[in-house]
């Protein structure tokens, strides 16, 4: 048979690869989720979210402030934290919305943080760790951390602990991580802590 464009355009393959194609993609589909639809109520709750100024933790941010919580933006800068703040308390109609800086790759910065927050807040019954990031350079904080480590880790850890005491005084008080599929690939070595032997994805 002779090869022509219309033969393989009109080829009853694409018709039938069509429909299967479109059973599948109508069986993935999931109902929509609609967050707001939740009625929960969190008066007189307080909430810290890290990486609030941004991404999956200003949204997040927002709903706590929408649900009455009083909500502590953490965030690493002061411009970015503050115009957040104020799309915040605008869209929530909630002034209970704060910010305090934190960065998470410094220890020395977590522990700053986290003394402010034991000295003014009464209470803490939500703990959002979600700032964090991905493709990082090379590099070591000036503790002597690798940089991508320090950030995702090590600060969300320590940050953990040091509020620790103030959430189970305010039990039932919620954690709450924010991570990536991605750790299913990690495998922990203890050289790595420091910056030794590790490969980047970014090395040529
Ligand atoms: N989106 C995804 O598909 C995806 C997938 C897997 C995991 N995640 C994780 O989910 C979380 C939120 O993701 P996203 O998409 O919303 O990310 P994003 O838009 O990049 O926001 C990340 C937030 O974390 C803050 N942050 C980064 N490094 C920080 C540091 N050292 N100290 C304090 N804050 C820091 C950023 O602040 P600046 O604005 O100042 O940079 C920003 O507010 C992250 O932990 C991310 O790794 C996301
Ligand atoms: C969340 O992070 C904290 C601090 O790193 C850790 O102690 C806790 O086990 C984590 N929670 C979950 C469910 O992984
Ligand atoms: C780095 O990897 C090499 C080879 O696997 C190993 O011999 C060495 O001990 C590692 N370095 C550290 C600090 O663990």
């Amino acid at each position: 048979m002779e090869w022509s464009w219309t033969g393989v355009l009109y080829h009853p393959g694409w018709v039938v690869s069509t429909v299967i194609l479109g059973l599948v993609v109508r069986m993935q589909r999931k109902g929509s989720w609609n967050p707001r639809a939740c009625p929960v109520d969190l008066t007189g709750k307080t909430a810290i979210v890290t990486g609030a100024n941004t991404g999956i933790g200003k949204f997040i941010a927002l709903d706590l402030a929408h649900r009455k919580a009083r909500v502590i933006l953490a965030c690493r800068s002061q411009e970015r934290g503050q115009a957040a703040l104020e799309e915040i308390r605008r869209k929530s109609h909630n002034s209970n919305v704060h910010l305090q800086l934190v960065d998470t790759s410094s220890l020395r910065c977590v522990r700053d943080f986290a003394h402010r927050i034991n000295q003014e807040e009464k209470r803490l019954d939500i703990l959002v760790n979600n700032a964090g990031a991905s493709g990082l350079p090379k590099a070591m904080t000036s503790e002597g951390l690798e940089l991508s480590f320090a950030t995702n880790h090590l600060g969300p850890f320590l940050l953990t602990n040091l509020l620790l005491d103030l959430m189970k005084r305010s039990a039932p008080a919620r954690i709450v991580n924010v991570s990536s599929a991605n750790h299913w690939r990690g495998v922990v070595d203890f050289s790595h802590f420091h910056g030794e032997n590790l490969t980047y994805r970014l090395d040529s």
